[in-house]
């Protein structure tokens, strides 16, 4: 399978994900068809993305030609007909099993032999969304993060039955899209979202003992530890719908290994309706006049927390190592092109040095014999 610049590409799905992805493609130089089963919509992603490039040619990010060049490229479309001249597929719709596996076989009837069928899946397996194909050699997953237009990681899954060489030619594609391709395996939440799990359970858990407030645990985490957004913040702005759940399905998927398990105060938000900032309220109050909780800048237990967090995230980016989700490199890449870490976790791990991050999570263990904080095995043999 070869790409070229001219590539004619189809994004189902105009959502959040799919319509920046079709930005990226026709920014990029391809042809390409956006489809959604919902007019609407459709017709919001087209006035979206009108709206985005104008801002962009009026900060002088583009000129008027290329956001014309762009507009011109990208077909917003209420039939999947145009599909049969794509040479790749990229669908982004609902995080749904069943829902994925139906499109894909609906899709092998109308495209060409030779098309990839891509998933921008966040959580789901490759290998079973392939499963319901005639050519699942044709299936991988091609996972943008959000904003897509600005994010520059992509990380890319081959499938168990994946065609050999077909990662290696999306990584060629992705990279000449201007954008940070790594490889991964098809394992829950692949790179970054199995990785991260951490930064938002860990500081859950460190609020739910009471040991310091959530104000507090965003401020060491960005003070101390340099990361744009504390945990709190965050998830706040991801959302808790779309948090939580990602959470829930990496614990299971991981056949409830206490590591991922989510937190019962998530949850609670996620039952009252309190999703975030989108809604006013999530772990903060948004709402007019009310004035956000304020940290307790206390160096001391600003310390203890953000080692605490920082040797969590070290001891999962090990344990992706170990178990060869995908190479030193990489994982490290991910981190910091895909969530914006300060620093890939595998860099830091050095410079805060093996031994003291083996002895924070031994000490944890000790502390509460729970299977959570095991250290990993190969970050206790590299620290020997
Ligand atoms: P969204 O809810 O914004 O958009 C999904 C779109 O798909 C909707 O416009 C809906 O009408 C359409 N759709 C649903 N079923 C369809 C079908 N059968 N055929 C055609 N269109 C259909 O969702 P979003 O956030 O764009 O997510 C899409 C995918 O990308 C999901 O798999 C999600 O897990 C993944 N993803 C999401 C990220 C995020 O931060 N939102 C980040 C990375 C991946």
């Amino acid at each position: 399978m070869r790409f070229s610049k001219a590539s004619c590409i189809g994004v189902v799905g105009s959502g959040a994900m799919g319509s920046g992805i079709a930005q990226v493609a026709a920014t990029a130089g391809n042809q390409v068809f956006v489809y959604d089963t919902n007019e609407q919509a459709l017709q919001k992603a087209k006035t979206n993305l009108t709206v985005t490039l104008s801002k962009l040619v009026e900060k002088q990010k583009i000129s008027q030609e290329e956001s014309d060049s762009i507009l011109s490229k990208i077909e917003f479309v209420n039939s999947q007909e145009k599909f049969s001249t794509c040479d790749l597929i990229i669908e982004a719709i609902v995080e749904n099993l069943e829902v994925k596996k139906s499109v894909f076989s609906s899709l092998e009837k109308i495209v060409s032999d030779t098309c990839v069928l891509a998933s921008n899946t966040s959580s789901l397996s490759i290998t079973s969304i392939a499963a319901a194909c005639k050519l699942p050699q044709r299936v991988i997953g091609i996972h943008f993060f959000n904003p897509a237009p600005l994010m520059p990681l992509v990380e890319i899954i081959p499938g168990i039955a994946t065609g050999q060489g077909l990662a290696e030619d999306c990584k060629a594609l992705i990279l000449s899209w201007k954008k940070t391709p790594v490889i991964c395996k098809d394992t829950p939440g692949f790179i970054v979202n199995r990785i991260a799990r951490p930064y938002y359970g860990e500081a859950m858990r460190i609020a739910e003992e009471g040991i310091a407030d959530i104000a507090t645990i965003d401020w060491a985490m960005k003070t101390i530890g340099g990361f744009k957004m504390g945990p709190f913040e965050l998830t706040d702005l991801i959302g808790h719908d779309v948090n939580y759940i990602v959470t829930e399905t990496v614990w299971k998927e991981f056949y409830f290994d206490q590591r991922f398990k989510p937190s019962l105060m998530q949850k609670r938000l996620l039952e009252a309706g309190f999703f975030g900032k989108k809604s006013g309220r999530g772990f903060y109050n948004y709402a007019e006049g009310v004035e956000l909780t304020k940290p307790t800048e206390d160096l001391e237990k600003g310390n203890y927390i953000f080692n605490r967090i920082i040797c969590m995230l070290i001891n999962e980016a090990y344990d992706a190592l170990y178990l060869q989700v995908a190479n030193e490199e990489d994982i490290d890449l991910a981190m910091t092109k895909g969530v914006n870490y300060p620093k890939g976790l595998l860099a830091w791990s050095k410079e805060i040095g093996l031994k003291n991050v083996v002895a924070t999570l031994q000490d944890l263990y000790d502390t509460y014999l729970e299977d959570r904080y095991r250290p990993n095995v190969l970050l206790r043999k590299l620290a020997k």
